[in-house]
């Protein structure tokens, strides 16, 4: 049977580029003749009912805007079975016989235990993080990283112009993408990821002091929040190297702001392309991209896949960083 009506919600974390995705589902369904319900706050919404109606209207003047206008929320209730149930009951009562969940590995269960439930349901990835497996692009990790590299280089006037060392915490939970291409485009001397780092200050000590005697001035360190401790860690190496040295933890600054134009785009083809999906017949899928190639996967095979740091883009940290 045919689909007349879908819905969209965001989940877990917000990310730039989640409204250009909506704009995307809900354009694109009703293109093809659906009627789009919005679903607010996540999976917690759809437990309440907090649904809306989506007219082409109502996703206008928002390709452009950070966060998500259908805001987002993590609830627990919705990882035991009742609480599937329950949204699985609520997509019934309001006709919603498919759903496009905008999200990351967390949003994903929830769509693949809905799915489960006889409701079809095609993920998006959206997180800052770029930590899902099937994917070399997740929603609002261009823009975040962007926002890193710029904090990154306005810490580095300040901390030239007083010979310090300084100590830039970025997001990303335990995945060190942000982290990792923040710290090749802004030139840091010290890359630290919790996928490989060895706890070994003594050596990055060494390294400054070392440093310092051949001339060099400032010395900036791109540190992984999945890693943290920066404060810690800068009263360490300061008292290791008598170099005055300050730690910034950037944080949500790195969640907001207006999308990048790959984040725009990007969002939008992953929003059509789920809505496609919805319209083939297909469920329990997620958009991914891949060699170039927008694609999707079944999202059980997708949360067994496992990613890990490009060896060459790390070693190419390493060799930067000498
Ligand atoms: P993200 O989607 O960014 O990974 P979370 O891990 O916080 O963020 O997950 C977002 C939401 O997805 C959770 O608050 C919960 O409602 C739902 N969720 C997470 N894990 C599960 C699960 N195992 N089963 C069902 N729903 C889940
Ligand atoms: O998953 C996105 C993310 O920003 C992570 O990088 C970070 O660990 C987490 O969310 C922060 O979550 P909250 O907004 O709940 O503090």
């Amino acid at each position: 049977m045919g689909i007349k009506t879908i819905g969209v919600l965001t989940s877990g974390g917000d990310a730039p580029g989640m409204n250009a995705a909506i704009r995307a589902v809900v354009r694109t369904g009703l293109a093809n003749g659906l009627t789009v319900k919005g679903i607010r706050r996540g999976y917690l919404g759809l437990m309440e009912e907090d649904i809306i109606p989506m007219g082409t209207m109502d996703v206008s003047d928002i390709v452009q805007k950070g966060g998500t206008i259908l805001y987002t929320a993590r609830c627990k209730d919705f990882k035991t079975p009742e609480g599937v149930a329950k949204g699985a009951e609520m997509c019934r009562k309001h006709g919603i016989d498919g759903l496009v969940v905008i999200g990351g590995d967390g949003s994903f269960r929830g769509a693949r235990d809905l799915a489960g439930e006889g409701i079809r349901t095609i993920a998006i990835p959206g997180t800052i993080d770029l930590d899902i497996a099937c994917t070399e692009y997740t929603i609002g990790f261009d823009t975040a990283v962007n926002t890193a590299m710029e904090a990154a280089d306005r810490i580095r006037d300040t901390s030239e112009s007083h010979e310090r060392v300084s100590i830039i915490e970025v997001m990303g939970r335990s995945a060190g993408y942000i982290a990792l291409w923040c710290g090749i485009s802004s030139g840091a001397e010290y890359v630290l990821l919790p996928e490989r780092y060895d706890n070994n200050e003594k050596r990055i000590i060494d390294k400054i002091v070392t440093k310092r005697k051949i001339g060099k001035k400032h010395h900036i360190i791109i540190n992984a929040e999945g890693i943290g401790d920066s404060h810690g860690m800068a009263k360490r190496i300061e008292e290791g190297t008598g170099i005055e040295t300050r730690a910034t933890v950037i944080g949500h600054i790195q969640r907001g702001g207006n999308p990048s134009c790959k984040d725009r785009v990007y969002a939008s083809a992953m929003g059509a392309m789920a809505v496609d999906l919805l319209c083939a017949g297909k469920s329990n899928r997620v958009v991914g991209y891949r060699d170039g190639k927008f694609t999707n996967f079944d999202i059980g095979e997708a949360l067994d896949m496992k990613k890990d740091i490009d060896e060459h883009m790390y070693s190419l940290t390493v060799k930067l960083t000498r």
